[in-house]
């Protein structure tokens, strides 16, 4: 099956009261955990690049390894591009065949957010590419932006914005945030904002990031074999299990697949402190990606059986 849209994804995902996991991709590794989990649950997937991951993999590997990973799959897959910091980049990337993308304008003034975006919708709906937006500000660290508060979406201005720009998709702010470190104190998700939001947009898709729930079995494998990832704490399950159930049909994990990754490799080579052979501990890395996102698909997001 080719590169997919999300648009069918997201529709029968809000319909459906299920999101689609999105999952950011590196190399072959984690391409190949993702695509096989997909497999063994039947269910849609979205691989997702970073600007940091074009920089590091190469946009024609990553293009040829979408290839192959698409040979013997028969699901839908969309290949995103995640928190597109320019127009450039989009262009480049949707002319290189991705077939959807995020601008992340959210760390611009309001009006720049629009204008930035609306030029991103103009380019990439001529050529039947999705495009994903940002409005709020989520605290946290992301490669070349980082704020120590997080703006929450305001409902009214959101609905604004994607009449404004006709972003298909819009990504909100209501209390996560990137990486392991997501909470001080107890867990929160502002649903009250969440479901403003959906009720003023029926049917519109919303997006969920820093949606990683840093897996405690992870950190305490990373941290028993020389890592030291004290506090981590993410979005518990429950929390992205009810915010499934609602408008936001996309969520993003990027944290709990880094976790997974280091973690076995870290305790692969502590067992093993003669082995040198990369293969050695990239399988085992790739099987803990493969069984960390079928536990997503099945019991977060619910998305198993509906490719
Ligand atoms: O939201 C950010 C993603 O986790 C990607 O991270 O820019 O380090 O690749 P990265
Ligand atoms: P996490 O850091 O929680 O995995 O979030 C990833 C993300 O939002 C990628 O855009
Ligand atoms: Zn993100």
């Amino acid at each position: 099956m080719p590169l997919l849209s999300p648009k069918d994804m997201f529709k029968k995902a809000y319909d459906g009261g299920y999101a689609v996991g999105a999952f950011n991709v590196n190399n072959m590794e984690i391409i190949q955990g993702i695509m096989e989990a997909g497999k063994e649950e039947n269910a849609p997937l979205i691989l997702q690049v970073s600007s940091g991951a074009r920089k590091y993999a190469g946009q024609n590997y990553i293009m040829k390894l979408m290839e192959a990973a698409l040979m013997d799959a028969d699901l839908p897959v969309v290949l995103h591009l995640d928190h597109g910091p320019n127009f450039e980049l989009c262009r480049d990337v949707i002319d290189g065949g991705f077939t959807s993308v995020m601008i992340d304008g959210s760390h611009l003034p309001y009006e720049e957010n629009i204008t930035l975006t609306k030029k991103v919708v103009a380019y990439a709906h001529d050529r039947g590419v999705w495009v994903e937006a940002e409005l709020g500000r989520l605290a946290g660290v992301e490669e070349d932006v980082h704020s120590d508060v997080h703006i929450y979406t305001d409902p009214d201005q959101a609905v604004e914005f994607v009449g404004k720009t006709g972003c298909d998709s819009l990504a909100i702010a209501i209390g996560t945030s990137h990486g392991a470190y997501k909470f001080k104190g107890e867990p929160k998700l502002d649903f009250d904002r969440l479901h403003k939001i959906a009720a003023l947009m029926p049917g519109y898709p919303i997006v969920l990031h820093g949606a990683s729930s840093v897996v405690p079995e992870y950190v305490a494998m990373a941290n028993k074999y020389g890592g030291h990832i004290p506090g981590a704490q993410g979005v518990p399950e429950n929390l992205l299990r009810q915010a499934a159930q609602s408008a936001v049909c996309k969520i993003n994990i990027d944290t709990d697949i880094r976790l997974a990754m280091t973690a076995v490799i870290r305790k692969f080579l502590m067992e093993n402190p003669a082995e040198f052979d990369p293969r050695g501990y990239l399988k085992p890395a790739r099987e803990a990606v493969k069984d960390m996102v079928r536990h997503k698909i099945k019991n977060v997001l619910g998305c198993s059986g509906k490719a």
